[in-house]
């Protein structure tokens, strides 16, 4: 049976880390080389075949989220916004989509997370049709001390999640992708504050583990991962896009064209969209596309 998935960002948080960078603008609105960071978490739930997305932003920044990606009609989404009064952590994102969710399961994608590898898309849609309750993402990292880490039994099964751990059980990392069946909300609601203060995603998850619920795809080589949330890596991410967009004459995480790949909107979207981006490259290579698939 096919599951009913919706789709989360999560652009809020404070994103001290990048000050000053992010003192008066999001840090989900930062260019990552071409393109808004949030279109990047955007097209990697486009390409799962999650069409209806809440986006969740701090209060004062949402209007500026709207003006640039509006409802999501001019990609053959829909696009909800709801806000974080506070970041309390990762968890909370559940608690405040409840509502949208109504009992869907989801998708959440970290708003500044970028995931990148010819065979994201497969790996995406088989682990929707998976009948476990969780599937996290892992992703080998040199310094896993600074992310939840996952550790295994003797029989390679996932027997822990640890966040930030001093003596991480392996190099395997939780990336920011997660997708959950519909009782994250009610697991959210269920548990406490860690002692920095927020609600730990990686709580929610240790509740799917416990209920033998929680499985985990590795991300290999042919894959790359990058969170943006320090100004090293926000450049690096940036120049990866840079080099592959450049080398390969290909856009990296371009709505228009993975809607128009999905057959979500027309050739003749496609060009209006083209249109409206004018003299910028980006607009160029959508017509550019519109023009290949033979629009008028
Ligand atoms: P983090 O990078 O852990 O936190 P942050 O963005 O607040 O940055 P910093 O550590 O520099 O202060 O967050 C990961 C992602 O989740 C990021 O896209 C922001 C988002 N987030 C929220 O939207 N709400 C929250 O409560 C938290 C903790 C994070």
């Amino acid at each position: 049976m096919t599951r009913n998935i919706k789709g989360i960002i999560l652009a809020g948080g404070s994103g001290t880390r990048l000050y000053p960078l992010t003192m008066a603008v999001s840090k989900q609105l930062l260019p990552v080389y071409d393109k808004p960071m949030v279109y990047f978490p955007l097209t990697t739930l486009m390409l799962a075949g999650v069409r209806d997305i809440a986006i969740i932003t701090t209060p004062q920044d949402q209007s500026q989220f709207v003006r640039l990606l509006g409802d999501g009609s001019q990609w053959g989404v829909s696009l909800t916004y709801l806000v974080q009064e506070k970041p309390e952590g990762l968890a909370q994102a559940y608690l405040i989509a409840k509502n949208f969710l109504n009992d869907a399961d989801s998708l959440m994608a970290l708003g500044d997370n970028i995931f990148f590898g010819s065979g994201l898309t497969d790996k995406l849609r088989t682990a929707t049709q998976s009948d476990k309750g969780a599937t996290v993402f892992g992703y080998q990292v040199t310094q896993p001390d600074r992310y939840g880490v996952l550790g295994f039994n003797d029989a390679g099964e996932v027997n822990q999640i640890i966040e930030k751990p001093n003596k991480p059980p392996s190099n395997l990392a939780v990336t920011g992708l997660y997708l959950l069946d519909k009782t994250a909300p009610a697991k959210a609601a269920s548990i406490k504050k860690s002692a920095r203060g927020e609600l730990e995603i990686t709580s929610v998850l240790n509740l799917y583990l416990e209920e033998g619920q929680l499985s985990v795809e590795k991300l290999g080589r042919g894959y790359a991962w990058f969170d943006t949330g320090t100004h090293a890596s926000l450049l690096e991410a940036g120049n990866f896009v840079k080099t592959l967009s450049e080398r390969q004459s290909v856009q990296i995480g371009c709505p228009e064209e993975i809607a128009f790949d999905q057959g979500w909107i027309s050739a003749d979207d496609l060009k209006a969209s083209g249109k409206r981006l004018g003299k910028s490259s980006y607009g160029e290579y959508l017509r550019a596309l519109a023009d290949a698939s033979g629009a008028p």
